[in-house]
C-alpha cells in the first residue's frame, strides 16, 4: 500500500522540475520531430470564393477531378468560407461584435461549402466529417472511404486572438495547421489564379503582377500588398513542423490539381520554414 502511494507521488516526468518557459532545459525533451500521424494522407484546400461560390462551372469540374484521383490518393478536402462570410463580416463589424463572436459564424459558412462538395462525392463514399472527428477518428475514415471533406476553419473559435476585427488565422492557416500537424505528405491550396503574384493579378496593379514561380513562407512574409491566401499563413508556415512546401494552383484550369497531387509544378511552390531538427 505505502509502496503505491510513493509510486503516484513520484510521477517521474523529465519536465517535473523546471519552468516550461526554460528553452535549453524543454529542447532535450520538446526538441524532437513529432511523429508523422498519417503520412500518406494529401490535403487540398478548395477556394470559398475562388471556387465554390462560382457554383456548378467552377465545382463540378473539381469533383470530377476529385473523383478520378481518389484511386491515387487519400484525401482531406477542407473548404474555405467564400461570400457568405464576408457578408457576415459586414454585418458583424456593423453591430460591433468581436473577433470571437464572428470566427465561429464564418467557421460554420466553411462548413457550409464542405457539406456542398461532401454531397456532390457521397457517390464515391466521401462524407463531411466535423472537426473532433477529424482530429480523432480520421484514420477509421480513410480507411473506409478514399477521402472526407471537412471545414478549413481552425478551430480558434472565441479564442480567436484579438488583434484584428476580422479573424486572421482563416480557411488557408486551418488547412495549414491540420496538415502540418498530421504529418501529410502534402498540401495543395486551389485557387482561380495560376499561383502567388507580385500584385493582385486581378487588382489595379494587375498589368505589373507577375507570376512566382517558387518562393518561400519568409520571402511572403515580407512583401506588402495582398496575397491569395491569409496574411498568417506565411507566419505559420515559418514554424512547419513536417510540411517542406505548400502548392497554390489554379483550380479553374482542368488537370492542375491532379497534376499537383502526382507532385508536379504546376502552380506556385511556397517553401515553409522547415528546418532539420
Ligand atoms: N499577390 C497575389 N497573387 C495572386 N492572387 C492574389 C494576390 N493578391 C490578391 N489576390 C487575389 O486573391 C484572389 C483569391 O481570393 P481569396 O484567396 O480571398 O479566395 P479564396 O481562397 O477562395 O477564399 P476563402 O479564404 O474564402 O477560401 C485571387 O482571385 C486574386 O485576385
Ligand atoms: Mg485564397
Amino acid at each position: 500500500m505505502a509502496e503505491t502511494t510513493n509510486t503516484i507521488k513520484h510521477v517521474a516526468s523529465p519536465l517535473a522540475r523546471q519552468t516550461l518557459l526554460d528553452g535549453d532545459l524543454v529542447r532535450p525533451v520538446a526538441g524532437v520531430r513529432p511523429i508523422r500521424l498519417l503520412p500518406w494522407l494529401q490535403v487540398v484546400k478548395i477556394g470559398g470564393r475562388a471556387i465554390m461560390d462560382r457554383g456548378a462551372e467552377a465545382i463540378l469540374p473539381i469533383v470530377e477531378e476529385l473523383r478520378k484521383v481518389l484511386p491515387e490518393h487519400r484525401l482531406l478536402i477542407l473548404t474555405g468560407a467564400g461570400i457568405r462570410a464576408r457578408h457576415l463580416y459586414g454585418v458583424g463589424l456593423d453591430l460591433g461584435l468581436p473577433v470571437g463572436s464572428l470566427a465561429p459564424l464564418a467557421a460554420s459558412e466553411a462548413g457550409q461549402n464542405g457539406h456542398i462538395l461532401a454531397s456532390l462525392l457521397a457517390p464515391e463514399g466521401v462524407s463531411y466529417v466535423e472537426h473532433p472527428t477529424i482530429a480523432g477518428q480520421l484514420a477509421i475514415h480513410l480507411a473506409a472511404a478514399r477521402a472526407v471533406v471537412g471545414s478549413a476553419f481552425p478551430p480558434y473559435h472565441h479564442h480567436e486572438f484579438p488583434g484584428s476585427r476580422i479573424p486572421q488565422h482563416r480557411a488557408d492557416t486551418g488547412a495549414f495547421l491540420l496538415a502540418d500537424a498530421l504529418g501529410a505528405a502534402g498540401l495543395t491550396i486551389v485557387e482561380d489564379v495560376d499561383g502567388v503574384y507580385t500584385a493582385d493579378p486581378n487588382g489595379p496593379d494587375a498589368a505589373k503582377a507577375q507570376l512566382l514561380r517558387e518562393t518561400s513562407a519568409a520571402e511572403l512574409a515580407s512583401q506588402e500588398g495582398t496575397l491569395p491566401f491569409d496574411r498568417a499563413l506565411p507566419d505559420v508556415m515559418a514554424n512547419a513542423r513536417h510540411l517542406e512546401r505548400v502548392q497554390i494552383v489554379n483550380g479553374l484550369v482542368p488537370g492542375r490539381l491532379t497534376a499537383a497531387l502526382r507532385g508536379e509544378h504546376v502552380g506556385t511552390i511556397v517553401h515553409t520554414g522547415l528546418r532539420p531538427l
